[in-house]
């Protein structure tokens, strides 16, 4: 399993339902990573997207049963309906896109960390829950400078579970 985001200095990583930042370059590097591949969100997280993405398959998870969602749409319940999704569909790629409720649930699960590091603080209401890195060995990192279209520097990285 697989957990894709892009927190601040301080592990900040939403802000009234929505990312705290504006930075094209993260978003590209978003829909790189996850383009062919299905995404699980929590119910916010996919709120926030205001619509499926393209090319990608959606898994939303919410406790609320009478939940509308398009026909493409997998709803799940529980986190352990997440593990049995992943299991019973070898032939995707899972990755975990938030927020923060779903990463902190599924957080024992998870073999690889993909974060975007952006290098300011930021006002947030919503943290990435604390992950213990010494539990994962850094395998890629990708520095990027700010330019004029990204106001802030940013960090591409990948983690691997020792
Ligand atoms: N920077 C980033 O990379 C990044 C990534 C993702 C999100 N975000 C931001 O983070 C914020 C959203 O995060 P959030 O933590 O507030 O919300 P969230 O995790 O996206 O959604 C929370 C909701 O999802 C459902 N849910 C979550 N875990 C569940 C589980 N294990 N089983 C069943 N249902 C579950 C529940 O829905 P019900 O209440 O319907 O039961 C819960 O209230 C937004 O600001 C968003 O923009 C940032």
């Amino acid at each position: 399993m697989i957990f894709i985001w892009a927190e601040d200095q301080n592990h900040g990583i939403g802000l009234k339902g929505t990312l705290p930042w504006h930075l094209p370059a993260d978003l590209k590097f978003f829909k790189q990573t996850t383009m062919g591949n299905t995404l699980v969100s929590g119910r916010r997280t996919f709120a926030s997207y205001k619509k499926p993405l393209p090319h990608r398959k959606h898994v939303v998870l919410t406790t609320d049963s009478s939940a509308q969602y398009p026909d493409d749409v997998t709803v799940l319940h529980e986190t352990q309906a997440v593990i049995a999704y992943e299991r019973d569909h070898p032939d995707e790629t899972v990755i975990i896109s938030g927020g923060a409720k779903v990463f902190a649930s599924l957080l024992p699960y998870v073999d690889t960390l993909i974060r975007t590091r952006v290098d300011h603080a930021f006002e947030v209401d919503t943290y990435m829950p604390a992950i213990d890195y010494s539990k994962f060995k850094l395998v890629e990192q990708q520095h990027r400078l700010a330019d004029e279209k990204n106001q802030y520097a940013l960090t591409f990285e990948r983690w691997q579970r020792r």
